[in-house]
């Protein structure tokens, strides 16, 4: 099956750079680029946290830098939630040798767009400035992005003010012009993420596979647990969460809504409002996911969140020890992800990633796996984690 063409728009800091981990390790997409904006951290720590993280991978995307301001006049609001540079205390060896596009975020949007005839998808888990550049610069985007996948907002709550979503937050007044496109969209806000933290098992589970994206994620997912220890935000998987929706939809329960972005007010002004009863009379214009859901397995069938991340990094982990020739893969005449399954330990394991390549290639497996059920997940801890 074809591979879908993507490009994350991000403002990497910890959740992001696990997102571009599961991302480049999908069977289902291909990442095409990655692009920069303001967010987490300065925008000149976003790029160079991308390019440094294709670097390190290896991987074969481009990287563009993008808007370093957004529209709406805010400021001061970098903090220590994802270290002072973006990745924690995660320090990446400098990607000398990875260049910068000459082309602009927007503009390498609109070039790839083009070359993909309408079939560009977008992730994107950070404020939505490149994008709504990009949209005003050439509005007949409009017709050539095929879905756009987000982390922001929330039906409920807020994680900036008691009202709004950090992203969201940052640049109301894009996130408005982009919502209102009429493109396509998936919004991944707090509704469901703030159910999905991943825990010290979850990081020794990941670090045991033992190769680079692995140990990186660990690494990440580390501070992101110490963080939370210290008082912080909890390891939530904000952004990656965006990203197994796009490639492993059935995880969430979706309904179509009016939305539309509050750009006034001290505690409003970022605020997704999102109509879940109609009473704006408005056409639904986002699918809105309001609860985690996933695939069911044969065994056991209540999963809390960590499964659904190990199947997203699982696969991500399959990915990168294919590409990783010097890691000792069972002999197999077709290195295939089924043939470093019993690499995994234990069955349960094997059955969950089975799954999720099952989900992810659309394979025939589905039927042998049992029909999908509705899954609920339960927080780690049983508490509404820690968030900014
Ligand atoms: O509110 C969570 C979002 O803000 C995530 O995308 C995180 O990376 C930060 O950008
Ligand atoms: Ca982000």
């Amino acid at each position: 099956m074809e591979k879908r063409p993507f490009i994350i728009d991000c403002d990497t800091g910890t959740d992001d750079a696990i997102a571009i981990l599961a991302a480049l390790g999908s069977d289902a997409i291909r990442v095409r680029a990655l692009t920069s904006v303001n967010g987490n951290v300065n925008e000149n720590f976003t790029s160079r946290n991308n390019r440094d993280l294709v670097g390190y991978l290896g991987a074969d995307v481009e990287v563009a830098r993008g808007a370093k301001i957004p529209f709406y006049p805010r400021a001061g609001y970098y903090d220590a939630t994802h270290g002072s540079e973006g990745l924690g205390d995660v320090t990446l060896p400098a990607a000398e040798n990875v260049p910068f596009t000459k082309e602009t975020a927007p503009e390498l949007i609109r070039r790839i767009a083009e070359e993909e005839e309408g079939r560009l998808e977008l992730l994107v888990v950070g404020p939505m400035t490149n994008i709504a550049i990009a949209l005003s610069m050439y509005p007949e985007l409009k017709e050539k992005i095929r879905h756009i996948w987000f982390m922001g907002g929330a039906a409920l709550g807020g994680n900036m003010t008691p009202t709004a979503e950090f992203n969201i937050w940052v640049d109301p007044v894009a996130a408005k012009l982009v919502i209102a496109s009429g493109i396509p969209m998936t919004m991944v806000g707090l509704d469901v993420t703030l159910k999905a933290a991943l825990n010290r098992e979850d990081e020794q589970e990941i670090r045991s596979f033992g190769n680079k994206g692995a140990v990186l994620a660990a690494d990440i997912l580390d501070y992101m647990i110490r963080r939370y220890a210290d008082g912080g935000e909890d390891a939530l998987m904000h952004d990656a969460l965006a990203a197994a929706a796009a490639v492993c939809p059935q995880c969430l329960v979706c309904h179509d809504y009016f939305v539309d972005v509050e750009c006034q007010g001290e505690y409003t002004a970022g605020h997704t409002m999102v109509d879940r009863r109609g009473r704006t009379g408005k056409k639904p214009n986002v699918s809105v996911a309001m609860e985690l859901d996933a695939m069911a397995l044969p065994q056991p069938k209540v999963l809390n969140f960590t499964s659904v991340m190990t199947w997203v990094l699982g696969s991500t982990l399959i990915y990168i020890r294919m590409m990783s020739p010097h890691l000792a893969l069972p002999t197999s005449p077709m290195p295939s992800a089924f043939s470093i399954l019993p690499t995994f330990r234990g069955f349960w394991k094997w059955s969950m990633t089975l799954s999720l390549y099952n989900a992810i290639v659309g394979s025939s497996l589905s039927n042998q796996m049992g029909p999908p059920a509705r899954l609920q997940f339960v927080p780690h801890r049983g508490h509404l984690p820690q968030i900014r």
